[in-house]
C-alpha cells in the first residue's frame, strides 16, 4: 500500500523469501478465513508477508528514522508490543506474527495507540534471516511460544536450538532476547540449548508474577496476564549476545 510521505517497498534486498507462505490461488478461496484478504490494507502499521521481507536491511527507512530495533516473535493480540512501543518512544518496535486474525487485531491496538514506532508484520518466526541482516538486531522478546508438548511435535517448537542460533547471528553484540513462557520446558531447556552459542544467561525467574522479571520495566503480555489471574507461574530468561 503506497502512502504520501512513506518510502515504498523497493526491489528486494535479497532475491527471494525462505519462506513460502500458502500459494495464492489458496489464499484467495473465499471459504478461507476472511482475515486472510482483509488483513491486507487494513492498517498503515500492517505489513503483509509479501511485503514484509523486501524491508530487510531498510527497516529504518520504514520507520521514517534510524533507531535501535527491538523484534517481537508471536506478538498475538499486541499488548507486549503496543506497551513497549508507548514506553520506550526512542525505540523502533517489529512484531512478527504468523495468523492473520492477530496481526489485525495488533495492528487496531497499535492504532488506537497512535505510535509512529511500531509495526507488525505478518511471517513465520523461522525465517527471520528474510526479514534481517546479521547483527542487526538490538533485541529480540519471544512471548508464551506455542508449547507443542508433545514429542512428535517437536519440531514445531520455535525455542529450539536452530531458532536460538538465528538469534545470535541477528543480534548485535550486546543485544538481548528475552523468553517469558508459562511452559517451563520453553524457559528450563534454554541453558542447555544454547551450549557453544555467543550468550550470556544475564537473569532468570521462575515465578514473574511472585518475584518479578529478570529485567527493569516488564510489559505483561495478554496470556501473561491470563497465567497471573489462574494463578500459574510464568517463567523467563534474559540471554545476553556477546561482544
Ligand atoms: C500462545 S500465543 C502468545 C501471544 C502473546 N505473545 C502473548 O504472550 O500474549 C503464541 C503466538 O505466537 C504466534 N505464533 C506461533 N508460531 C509462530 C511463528 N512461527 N511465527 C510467528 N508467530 C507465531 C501465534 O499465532 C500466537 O499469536
Amino acid at each position: 500500500m503506497e502512502v504520501p510521505g512513506r518510502p515504498t517497498p523497493q526491489p528486494p534486498a535479497v532475491e527471494r523469501p525462505r519462506f513460502r507462505d500458502r500459494d495464492a490461488a489458496e489464499l484467495r478461496r473465499p471459504d478461507v478465513n476472511p482475515y486472510v484478504a482483509s488483513h491486507r490494507g487494513a492498517s498503515e502499521r500492517l505489513i503483509p508477508a509479501d511485503e514484509a521481507w523486501r524491508w530487510r536491511g531498510r527497516w529504518g527507512e520504514q520507520f521514517g528514522r534510524e533507531a535501535p530495533l527491538h523484534v517481537e516473535i508471536g506478538s498475538g493480540a499486541g499488548f507486549f508490543l503496543t506497551g513497549m512501543a508507548v514506553a520506550h518512544p526512542d525505540w523502533n518496535f517489529l512484531g512478527v506474527e504468523l495468523r492473520f486474525k492477530r496481526v489485525v487485531i495488533c495492528a487496531r491496538k497499535l492504532d488506537v495507540a497512535c505510535v509512529s514506532n511500531a509495526r507488525i508484520a505478518r511471517y513465520h518466526g523461522a525465517f527471520l534471516d528474510d526479514l534481517f541482516e546479521d547483527g542487526t538486531l538490538s533485541a529480540l522478546y519471544v512471548n508464551h511460544p506455542d508449547p507443542w508438548p508433545k514429542e512428535r511435535h517437536e519440531k514445531n517448537r520455535l525455542i529450539a536450538r536452530w531458532f536460538l542460533e538465528d538469534c545470535a547471528r541477528l543480534l548485535q553484540p550486546g543485544g538481548h532476547l528475552r523468553i517469558k513462557s508459562d511452559h517451563p520446558p520453553n524457559v528450563t531447556r534454554v541453558p542447555e540449548l544454547i551450549a557453544g552459542l555467543p550468550f550470556t544467561v544475564t537473569g532468570s525467574s521462575v515465578d514473574v508474577h511472585r518475584d518479578g522479571a529478570p529485567w527493569e520495566g516488564d510489559v505483561e503480555t495478554n496470556y501473561q496476564r491470563k497465567k497471573r489471574i489462574a494463578g500459574i507461574p510464568v517463567l523467563a530468561m534474559e540471554l545476553v549476545r556477546q561482544g
